[in-house]
């Protein structure tokens, strides 16, 4: 079993759109495993997009992110660090198929609703920057039986 590490941007929180989008991982069989809504700090939006800074687009994100809460959540599925980007769709809305998340409700990059992480590597650092590992929850989840 995989796991990867998601929120849900201050926009989506705002839009209504938690359900509709939590809605989508659960209709594939993903398991959520840790969950929360909390005000992202600055030091944890730097934290998390670090390689991003000094470019154009740096300090807008992190106004952004960090200006109205954001939906946290730690997953668990076979490759679902793969199947969660396909079904997020592209960085750029844009090219977002139709379908996806961002295909669907998103308009612009750095508005583009959600984050999850890219890689292995890149769950190990994002999910300890928002959670503790007494949060992550242990139980079993029929459904994962048939999928
Ligand atoms: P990135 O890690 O490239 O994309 P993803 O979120 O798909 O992993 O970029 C992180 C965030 O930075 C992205 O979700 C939105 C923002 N961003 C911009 O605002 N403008 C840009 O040109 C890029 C590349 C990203």
């Amino acid at each position: 079993m995989e796991r990867t590490f998601i929120y849900l941007k201050p926009n989506a929180v705002r839009r209504g759109l938690v359900g509709e989008i939590i809605k989508r991982f659960e209709q594939r069989g993903i398991k959520i495993v840790a969950l929360k809504l909390f005000w992202m700090t600055r030091e944890q939006a730097e934290q998390l997009y670090e390689i991003h800074k000094g470019k154009d687009f740096y300090e807008e994100l992190i106004e952004f992110v960090t200006g109205g809460p954001v939906v946290a959540m730690i997953v668990e599925a076979p490759r679902v660090i793969d199947m969660v980007r396909h079904i997020i769709g592209k960085t750029d809305p844009l090219k977002a198929g139709t379908g996806t998340i961002r295909g669907e409700f998103a308009l612009t990059i750095t508005k583009n609703l959600i984050h999850a992480s890219d890689s292995l590597e890149s769950y190990e650092r994002e999910y300890k920057i928002f959670f503790n590992e007494e949060e992550i929850v242990n139980y079993f989840l029929d459904v994962q039986d048939d999928i």
